[in-house]
């Protein structure tokens, strides 16, 4: 044994605690000490059952991350389940915080489980770019049948113990912070009962049920299609469950681990896991030590209740946090309040909050008209329209206002944070929070940090940020930040492009298979043309002001780059068309064909260069930063590992050598960052940076 697990006999209940920090992951010293332990609890004749519990804040929560890809060290999991499960005397899994993953099949190979009430079970490898290893895909279905096994699979939910425990995934809850009390008397039950050694790879009712019944998984492929799409892992996971249902469990196990090693070795797996640690990483700010003390923030204030402030305002309600929103008119007020109501009401519908969650929300929002009612707040959040003066006007009146102590937020989403400090006399506590719409639903927050602002007001509003369920990613003051910045890149080649010689939706069709939600044009269509458009000064000088004039402004009115049906169905407008082959004519373009190819290294390769940039100017702490950005704000589709790591997959010194053809071609917008070269020079990754 070694020191990550003890062996300690409780009676004639052997105990074996694991203690590996911080989340007992399996490890190679992790699967030889349960291999010992098992080993020698086995051998004990004083023993007469085991149970296996872990020590600090959960069970184990999975095979360790950080190990895959690295050559093989340690026992194999496998051999440790074989112990377990081969057993004679019955194993008990005491599980509290939650079981993951490999942390998950090791419990189902124990003959029973036992839980506390708050804890939580899962297999979430989907979410890695994975399947479960370890035998999850084989015994899952056989607990609880093929179609619940789809479902937790491929969405890599986790289980609520309660749910656990009346699928049979638990065998019984155990009182809260009595766990091992709990798991010994149950062990000594199935003694004294006589209980039989349940292996769950030996239940067939469930499996046997299924079979001959290929339309189960037809069904679900095409119901879900939709949200699979791109991903190589949902389709992996359930050519496992059909395994399972059609073949031996061992010839299931041996399907199960030919599909696991494909996406183990593909680079769908190796993005997400970056990811993974990318986003844990983004939390750890260099010059802002973790112990940083934080301020209490038990009452927000935000100002403006338009489409940003009403979101935002909901993630605190969500939390639990008393937000008062100030608008300047009652009507404005009013219908901000009715639709952040509504908005909790729809979630009601769908059965996921009950009506009394949606009262208690609503029951922590004081709505106003009079910004003297954000004087006691501790966090002030203001979402007034995107304008410096005016932006500028209302932090000087905070100043006035708001008592000494508390945070002064911008939601800015392009703005100088300093300037807008400079409107008060406290600059060192006012602070950039960019929120992305819809700001209750979307994950990125960017963090923007002025020249001035203090240390302890950037680690509470990091820490604030993850109790309101955000991924914050901490950003320099520059136009844009980091993903409106690259963005805009992506904004001017698209248009460019259209211009040169592709349409909108021919665009919008390459990146959209790329695997962004939709591309620049449908988006532009759905949040309307005529944002920041006004006829008086219209002059026909873009192709979106000549739409305007047109009356296409968009999903809105039916009619933008697209022509829409009543249902919002988009097509290709031939209208649309003819306007901008006029307009390209009047600007003297000669039109020529566009390859998919270089509209999506047109579209694609500035960002990667602007996030160079980015990096080079130090508004970004690291690459994996610009990475999370885009994964969470944006839609880059997590499997291709954020701009980066994609830059980095295609190669840098490639990105590079195109910058540079581009640039020869088509101008300065393609000149290479001074840290793309050396990047490319010295062989170094970007997301690595
Ligand atoms: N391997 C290695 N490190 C892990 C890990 C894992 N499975 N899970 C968490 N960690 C690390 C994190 O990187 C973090 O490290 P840091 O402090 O240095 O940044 C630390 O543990 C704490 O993690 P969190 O910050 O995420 O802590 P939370 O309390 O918020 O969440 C958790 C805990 C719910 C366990 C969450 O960490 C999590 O979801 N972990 C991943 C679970 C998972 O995906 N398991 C499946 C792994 S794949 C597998 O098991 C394959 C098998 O089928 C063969």
């Amino acid at each position: 044994m070694n020191k990550v697990t003890d062996l300690t006999l409780d009676g004639d209940v052997a105990v074996i605690t694991l203690n590996s920090p911080p989340v007992n992951a399996l490890s190679a010293p992790v699967r030889d000490g349960l291999f010992d332990a098992f080993t020698a609890a086995v051998n004990d004749p004083a023993a007469k059952a085991i149970v296996l519990l872990c020590d600090g804040r959960t069970f184990i929560a999975g095979a360790d991350i950080s190990e895959f890809g690295k050559g093989p060290s340690g026992r194999a999991l496998q051999d440790v389940q074989a112990l377990m499960e081969n057993s004679p005397k019955p194993v008990v899994a005491a599980i509290h915080g939650t079981a993951l993953g490999g942390g998950f099949e090791v419990a189902l190979t124990a003959h029973y489980r036992v839980a506390v009430p708050s804890a939580k079970v899962g297999l979430p490898e989907v979410k890695l770019g994975l399947l479960p290893g370890a035998g999850g895909t084989q015994r899952l279905p056989r607990l609880v049948g093929p179609e619940v096994a789809l479902q937790y699979l491929t969405s890599g939910d986790f289980i609520n113990s309660d749910v656990a425990l009346k699928s049979g995934l638990v065998d019984e809850l155990v009182e809260e912070g009595k766990l091992r009390e709990g798991a010994v008397a149950f062990a000594r039950k199935l003694v004294a009962e006589g209980r039989p050694l349940k292996k769950v790879r030996d239940l067939q009712d469930k499996v046997e049920a299924a079979r001959g019944k290929p339309e189960i998984f037809a069904d679900f492929r095409k119901a879900n299609a939709r949200r699979f799409r791109g991903f190589d892992a949902p389709e992996a996971n359930i050519k496992c469950v059909e395994a399972a249902v059609n073949l031996p469990f061992a010839e299931g196990m041996k399907e199960e681990r030919r599909l696991f090693e494909g996406l183990m070795t593909g680079s769908q797996s190796a993005a997400q896991r970056y990811i993974f640690f990318a986003e844990r990483q983004a939390a750890k700010i260099p010059d802002v030590p973790e112990d940083t003390p934080v301020l209490p923030v038990r009452k927000v204030g935000v100002i403006g209740a338009g489409t940003m402030g009403g979101g935002i305002s909901m993630n605190f309600l969500s939390a639990g946090i008393p937000v008062t929103i100030v608008e300047m008119q009652k009507e404005a007020l009013d219908r901000g309040v009715a639709i952040m109501r509504k908005n909790y009401e729809n979630t009601a519908k769908k059965g996921r909050l009950t009506q009394a969650d949606v009262e208690k929300r609503m029951g922590l929002l004081t709505p106003s008209l009079d910004l003297n009612d954000l004087a006691d707040c501790d966090m002030v959040i203001e979402a007034v329209y995107e304008n410096m003066d005016i932006k500028k006007e209302v932090f000087a009146k905070l100043d006035g206002i708001v008592k000494q102590g508390a945070i002064l937020a911008s939601n800015t989403s392009y703005l100088d944070v300093n300037e807008i400090a400079s409107a008060t006399k406290r600059p060192e506590w006012v602070i950039g929070t960019h929120f992305f719409s819809p700001a209750n639903v979307m994950k990125l927050l960017e963090i923007v940090r002025g020249d001035k602002t203090a240390k302890d007001v950037i680690a509470t509003v990091m820490k604030l940020s993850k109790k309101i369920g955000k991924v914050p990613v901490l950003v320099g003051v520059c136009h844009g930040f980091v993903g409106n910045r690259m963005l805009a890149q992506r904004q001017r080649e698209a248009n460019k492009l259209v211009l040169e010689g592709a349409m909108p939706w021919d665009i919008d069709r390459v990146l959209y298979d790329f695997g962004f939600p939709m591309g620049p044009f449908a988006m532009s269509d759905l949040a309307g043309l005529d944002i920041g458009w006004s006829k008086d000064k219209s002059s026909s000088s873009t192709l979106r002001e000549v739409l305007c004039e047109m009356d296409r402004r968009g999903q809105k009115n039916g009619r933008g780059f697209y022509d829409y049906d009543e249902k919002r169905n988009a097509t290709p407008s031939a209208e649309v068309e003819k306007i901008i082959l006029d307009f390209a004519k009047k600007q003297g373009i000669e039109r020529r064909k566009i390859s998919d190819e270089e509209i999506l290294e047109r579209c694609i390769y500035p960002m990667i260069n602007e996030g160079a940039k980015i990096l080079e100017e130090g508004k970004a702490i690291r690459g994996s930063d610009v990475d999370i950005v885009w994964i969470n704000g944006y839609g880059w589709p997590v499997y291709r590992g954020g701009p980066m790591f994609f830059g980095d997959l295609i190669g840098a010194d490639k990105v590079l050598a195109k910058m540079k053809e581009f640039q020869q071609k088509h101008g300065d917008d393609f000149k290479p960052s001074a840290l793309l070269e050396k990047v490319a020079a010295e062989g170094k990754k970007l997301h690595q940076l």
